[in-house]
């Protein structure tokens, strides 16, 4: 084939309204030109982060939306954009796995380019973390009435699967989604460059192991550890073994 040729036709020239609308010319002028690779594996490295980076804008710029949603008690359009969201979580999560294409050995020669970078530079995952605390605000200011309602009457005293419950498991989703992403990403770097391995700060990537058990709703978690200890306390902790109807 004519390498040339084709890296050529890949660009495109720029000029046709799908390319101008789109700004394809600048889009695919933000890897490497060919003869910079160290590798070939250094493009799909490239590409993988930068449409990572992508999906986190997309996911951001809802979550806006979906804070004023939840402000105005527009519920149904919250939960078709909680969906949006959690679509881009699963995405960015097998999106991961394709790195996982890439030898531990080219990845070595990719890595001698990183400086000390690390994706908790990433803008996308910087402001994704802060963005849950304004979001679980907007919920209890607006859901839980100010502390009026509890998440106890609308997971179980007064459970009627209403809106209030819909949203509630939209944030659970959205933290379990998050922490999916987390350790998909720690068994690429277990795949990558080892399990005791440093960063590229020099710290040891043990350490995401916090990242890991971070939870953004905790009252969302606990809501179901209290109610399943209520179960218990009038059905037993401990319950006997089912009888089998063959010894009937
Ligand atoms: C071969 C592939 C990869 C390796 C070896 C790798 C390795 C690492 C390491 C060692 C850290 C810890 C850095 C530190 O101590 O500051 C880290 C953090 C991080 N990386 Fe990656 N990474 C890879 C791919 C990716 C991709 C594709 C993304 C896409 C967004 C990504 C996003 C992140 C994020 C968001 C963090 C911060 C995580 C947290 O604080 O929980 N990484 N990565």
């Amino acid at each position: 084939m004519d390498r040339q040729h084709y890296q050529d036709m890949m660009r495109g020239n720029g000029q046709l309204d799908y390319e101008i609308y789109l700004k394809t010319e600048k889009l695919l002028a933000c890897q490497k030109e060919p003869e910079d690779f160290c590798n070939p594996d250094e493009l799909q490295f490239m590409i993988v982060h930068q449409v990572e980076e992508l999906w986190m804008k997309l996911m951001a710029s809802t979550l806006l939306d979906i804070d004023d949603c939840l402000l105005t008690r527009r519920s149904l359009k919250a939960l078709t954009l909680f969906r949006r969201v959690h679509i881009c979580q699963e995405m960015m999560t097998q999106q991961l796995v394709l790195l996982e294409t890439m030898s531990p050995k080219d990845y070595q020669g990719i890595r001698l380019l990183l400086g000390n970078g690390s994706g908790q530079e990433s803008p996308g995952f910087r402001v994704l973390l802060k963005m849950p605390q304004d979001l679980w605000a907007s919920f209890t200011s607006v859901y839980l009435e100010g502390g009026a309602r509890s998440l106890e009457q609308i997971y179980d005293s007064e459970y009627s699967h209403d809106d209030a419950y819909m949203v509630a498991e939209a944030l659970a989703e959205f933290d379990e989604q998050f922490q999916k992403f987390r350790n998909a990403h720690m068994q690429l770097i277990y795949r990558s460059i080892g399990v005791a391995a440093n960063s590229l700060k020099g710290r040891p990537v043990e350490i995401l192991n916090e990242g890991l058990r971070q939870k953004f709703f905790p009252d969302l978690w606990q809501v179901r550890a209290e109610m399943t200890d209520r179960w218990g306390g009038t059905y037993g902790r401990k319950r006997d073994k089912l009888e089998s109807p063959d010894n009937a």
